[in-house]
């Protein structure tokens, strides 16, 4: 066994350090020279996906973080309205789906049973579905219309983490697809959003190979009862990633807020000594949204918590309000989430590890939840 860990303490640890090779097996061989997305896999035809009014992601656990992460990518490139819902919430409610409908599944498995369920349903309301799945020939893509498979390889560690940027990095080129398909973006848009995943591995590899700080700072945490994490547009579902994770390691009790909500409730938790990962947009990026982020991390840190940042490579103003600073590269704001991840999840681990916790087989978890 240990040798299939290649050298690694835990399938975990092997997993996170694996994430290079899984964005860029994702991305290998879905493009041309000129940033025409080739995926032969999608069987639906390319005039069924034009008429397309709406989109509704499915995905439970880890993967529904992805399928959040998929909503901001598409709706921004795409142009169609975009909703995420837990598979097992959905069918349940007499959701509005017909022939126009397009199901985008996201499983890292392809059996979850909720989620199996769920594309069940909305084929048999005559909607369109697409598995983004890391399993081939598992039941999901095999009772959908078509399949975008990631290729994360087979991931043992029950907690999700190289599906997880693999599920993203589908996603993106599922957005990317169907911005080109439908004529939302100029081939050269395409070709330099492209560019920016091709860049990713290596951007990973760099926190990878930086990664002893946050490991660290998590080891001297064993003993914290409770983190928050505070996270903004494609931060959001980031910072809620990183805090099942650490649910899942480590049973501690976190939670991840959007940071525009944390005056609207969340602040009443802070209190001396409270930890607050806050995952900060890149300057560069929308509007305000950054310096309203930063605003934050001063509010909490006023009322006494111990933030912990993490930010774009550059970005000094944080500096001042921050406890713990962790820089990852530049990227394309909407492509941030395949950073901004690694260190929570490295956070999770470590501390996990230092409270002498099975990385790889959490109490009460199984990988693949096949009852409903
Ligand atoms: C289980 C696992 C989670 C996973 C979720 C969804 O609960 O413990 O790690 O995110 O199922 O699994 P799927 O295979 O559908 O992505």
């Amino acid at each position: 066994a240990a040798a299939e860990k290649d050298g690694y303490p835990s399938f975990m640890e092997k997993e996170i350090n694996e994430q290079p090779e899984a964005v860029a097996a994702t991305l290998l061989g879905r493009s041309d020279i000129d940033g025409k997305l080739i995926l032969d896999e999608m069987r639906i035809d390319a005039d069924v996906l034009k008429t397309i009014n709406k989109i509704i992601v499915l995905a439970c656990g880890t993967s529904a973080y992805a399928g959040q992460v998929a909503k901001y990518a598409i709706e921004h490139w795409c142009r169609i309205p975009t909703e995420v819902e837990l598979s097992h919430e959905f069918r349940y409610r007499d959701p509005i789906v017909d022939d126009k409908t397009l199901i985008v599944s996201l499983s890292q498995s392809g059996e979850t049973m909720d989620t199996l369920m769920a594309v069940r349903y909305a084929r048999e309301q005559g909607a369109k579905t697409i598995a983004i799945c890391n399993t081939n020939g598992s039941t999901i893509p095999r009772e959908s219309d078509a399949v975008l498979y990631t290729h994360a390889g087979p991931e043992i560690a029950v907690a999700s983490t190289k599906a997880f940027l693999a599920q993203i990095t589908a996603a993106y080129l599922l957005g990317l697809y169907l911005a080109q398909l439908r004529g939302n973006l100029f081939q050269g848009q395409i070709k330099d959003i492209l560019a920016d995943l091709g860049k990713m591995p290596a951007k990973i590899a760099t926190i990878l190979d930086n990664s002893e700080q946050i490991k660290e700072l998590a080891r001297s945490m064993a003993d914290t009862r409770s983190v928050l994490f505070l996270g903004r547009h494609v931060g959001y579902p980031v910072a809620m990633e990183g805090a099942l994770k650490l649910k899942e390691l480590a049973y501690i009790h976190a939670e991840g807020f959007a940071a525009g909500e944390l005056k609207h409730g969340p602040i009443a938790l802070i209190e001396e000594g409270q930890p607050v990962i806050v995952v900060v947009p890149s300057p560069r990026g929308r509007d305000s949204l950054h310096s309203k982020v930063v605003s934050n991390i001063q509010e909490v840190r006023a009322r006494g918590a111990m933030t912990i940042v993490i930010a774009e490579e550059g970005d000094e103003s944080v500096r001042e309000y921050a406890e713990h600073v962790f820089y990852i590269p530049e990227t394309t704001p909407l492509l941030a989430p395949l950073l901004t991840t690694v260190p929570l999840q490295l956070f999770a681990c470590a501390l996990a590890t230092a409270k002498g916790f099975d990385v790889d087989q959490p109490r009460n978890l199984a990988k693949s939840v096949t009852v409903e």
